[in-house]
């Protein structure tokens, strides 16, 4: 068999040891000015370099090379050790060799001059597996080194070392190497062994290795094993047990969409698939939390170990998605995790949580108290009684009966636009581009409604209480007089019925009778499967981003157009 892939990949130079340039330009340092310790500890997670490292410290120590050079990997010395057979490299796993006496024999030992180099280098391994007696026996050598011996300790476990010995060593610490260095080293090998594999297939293997260079190398050996076809990332996910990637997407798909049906299906699906829901939920996690990344900052940098394939689609759903959802959504999850751990249902903490969150925000009405609301809680869209009624009917005046400020209403589709500035200066570009949606204008004497078409995003977004107060206060200096704000989905604005007078705050308007909100999100559910017009459940389709830049609302595509400016 083939030798692995980690192996044969073994850095050989300082150069060649990726993502832990603290350390190996402090080597090189030392070695140009000869001032090279007696001790080194290596302290890391496993497979970051630190034998590695060692190894090519202990070539340049003996290379006959001039300085610039060391280690040459050409010298006798060097290609000794790279076939590891230098006698005065002298490897220790003290995994295996723990004892005392391992210890008292390399102390015997040690004072014999090196045989073919200039030092003799011990590397001891997992050195924090030494017996107490051993570190004592360690700690003497250490104390009084010949002037030809050099020590470098490696360890995953830095903590079980006596403080004695590490005050003896220079310590260096070894670190997780970032997910865009591992996919650069991976996509090099690849290149050079002829592996066909897509960039998407190296960023999942990278970020499966948490760090850890070799699992990346052993991983990507692995796929590589399986045939000549280019890896995929689908090819990863499978082989770790992970749920693809598209799954993932497909949850947030259907938050986004507030589809409870689709999410409920995809768990049943995923449970009969065998898939493990934990791993599952914290993908879903994991994704989320790049999704809040982007809504907190709009800094795509932060998520620069992720392909650019990834870093589209987070962007889309950080804009299909409110914050305080994404926000409630990994809190919910992340609170399931450790219950899906198997037992009798084991999809059911998994459907709970993503029942309560996409509907959570109707349950603090229903339940008509509590002072907390769910994290989600939105306004609901507007006058929500009338909107079941609503069908297109282009010329005809809303049936309501509170007056339409018809001239209110024609100020402000034409200064539509003014109005957006106004809202991106005031609210933020957010929100302009969910009033974006807006299809259709009702002002009352102290009300404003605005409808959003099938856009459910938008409507929400814009609904949320410290949103809508915001709209309403640029609303009010629009039109010369204090206006509260609603907002609903449709293609008509309809006035609240009490609208007409009194109310001056869209808080005090009566709110609709919960059960019948709900049911009307329902409805609105129905009404868009039956309409032939883009599937609003699709976060490209729905964004508030893709409707037409600054068109006013009107009764009808041709009202909107005609009123343009
Ligand atoms: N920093 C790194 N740069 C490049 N390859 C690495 C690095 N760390 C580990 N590897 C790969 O993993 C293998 C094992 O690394 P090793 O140095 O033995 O890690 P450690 O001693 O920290 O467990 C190497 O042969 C190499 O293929
Ligand atoms: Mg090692
Ligand atoms: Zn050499």
């Amino acid at each position: 068999m083939a030798q692995a892939l980690y192996r044969r990949w073994r850095s050989q130079t300082f150069e060649e040891v990726v993502g832990q340039e603290h350390v190996t330009q402090t080597l090189r340092n030392a070695l140009r000015d000869g001032r090279v310790a007696h001790a080194y500890l290596f302290a890391g997670p496993r497979g970051t370099g630190k034998t590695s490292t060692a190894r090519i410290l202990a070539k340049a120590l003996n290379c006959q090379a001039p300085e610039p050079e060391r280690p040459c990997n050409r010298c006798p010395t060097c290609v000794a050790i790279n076939q590891g057979r230098m006698l005065d490299l002298i490897e220790i796993d003290a995994a295996s060799n723990n004892s005392v006496d391992d210890i008292r024999e390399l102390r015997d030992k040690i004072h014999f001059r090196p045989s073919e180099g200039r030092y003799k280098v011990y590397i001891i391994d997992e050195v924090h597996m030494l017996s107490t007696s051993a570190f004592n026996a360690l700690l003497k050598t250490l104390e009084e080194p010949p002037a030809h011996a050099r020590f470098i300790l490696a360890t995953t476990e830095p903590h079980k070392i006596p403080a004695t010995v590490i005050s003896r060593c220079q310590r260096f610490d070894f670190r997780r190497i970032p997910v865009p260095q591992i996919v650069a080293h991976l996509r090099h090998i690849a290149q050079a062994e002829a592996i066909p594999v897509q960039d998407a297939a190296l960023a999942a293997i990278a970020r499966a290795a948490q760090g850890c260079m070799r699992d990346a190398v052993s991983l990507l050996d692995q796929m590589a094993s399986y045939g000549a076809e280019a890896i995929t990332a689908e090819m990863v996910h499978r082989v770790l047990g992970h749920v693809g990637g598209e799954q993932v997407m497909a949850l947030v798909d259907a938050l986004a969409a507030r589809d409870v049906v689709a999410g409920l299906q995809l768990v049943q699906d995923l449970l009969l698939q065998g898939a493990s829901l934990q791993e599952f939920t914290g993908q879903v996690v994991e994704y989320l939390r790049g999704v809040l990344l982007l809504q907190m900052t709009r800094d795509a940098h932060l998520l620069s170990d992720r392909s650019p394939e990834e870093v589209a689609r987070l962007q889309q759903h950080a804009q299909a998605l409110d914050r305080a959802t994404t926000l409630y959504a990994i809190k919910r999850l992340s609170q399931a995790l450790p219950e899906l751990k198997g037992g009798e249902q084991p999809q059911l903490p998994l459907e709970l949580a993503w029942i309560e969150i996409v509907q959570g925000e109707i349950r603090p009405t229903v339940a008509q108290e509590g002072p907390a609301p769910a994290p989600t809680q939105a306004e609901p869209p507007g006058p929500v009684s009338e909107e079941g009624q609503t069908e297109p009917a282009p010329s005809s005046e809303p049936s309501p009966p509170p007056p339409l400020d018809q001239e209110a209403v024609a100020r402000l589709r034409d200064q539509w636009r003014r109005f957006l500035d106004a809202v991106r200066q005031r609210c933020g570009l957010k929100q302009q581009a969910a009033l974006r949606s807006v299809r259709d204008v009702a002002v009352g004497e102290q009300m404003v409604v605005f409808a959003f078409g099938k856009n459910e995003f938008a409507c929400r977004l814009i609904a949320e209480p410290q949103t809508l107060e915001q709209v309403a206060r640029v609303l009010s200096d629009f039109l010369g007089r204090s206006v509260g704000l609603e907002c609903h989905t449709g293609e008509q604005a309809v006035l609240p019925a009490t609208a007409g007078r009194a109310v001056s705050q869209p808080k005090e308007v009566e709110r609709p009778d919960p059960l019948l909100a709900y049911a009307v999100s329902e409805l609105g559910a129905h009404v868009v499967e039956t309409d032939p017009a883009p599937d609003p459940g699709s976060p490209s389709a729905g964004s508030p981003e893709e409707g037409s830049p600054g068109t006013p609302p009107g009764r009808s595509r041709a009202a909107a157009e005609q009123s343009l400016p």
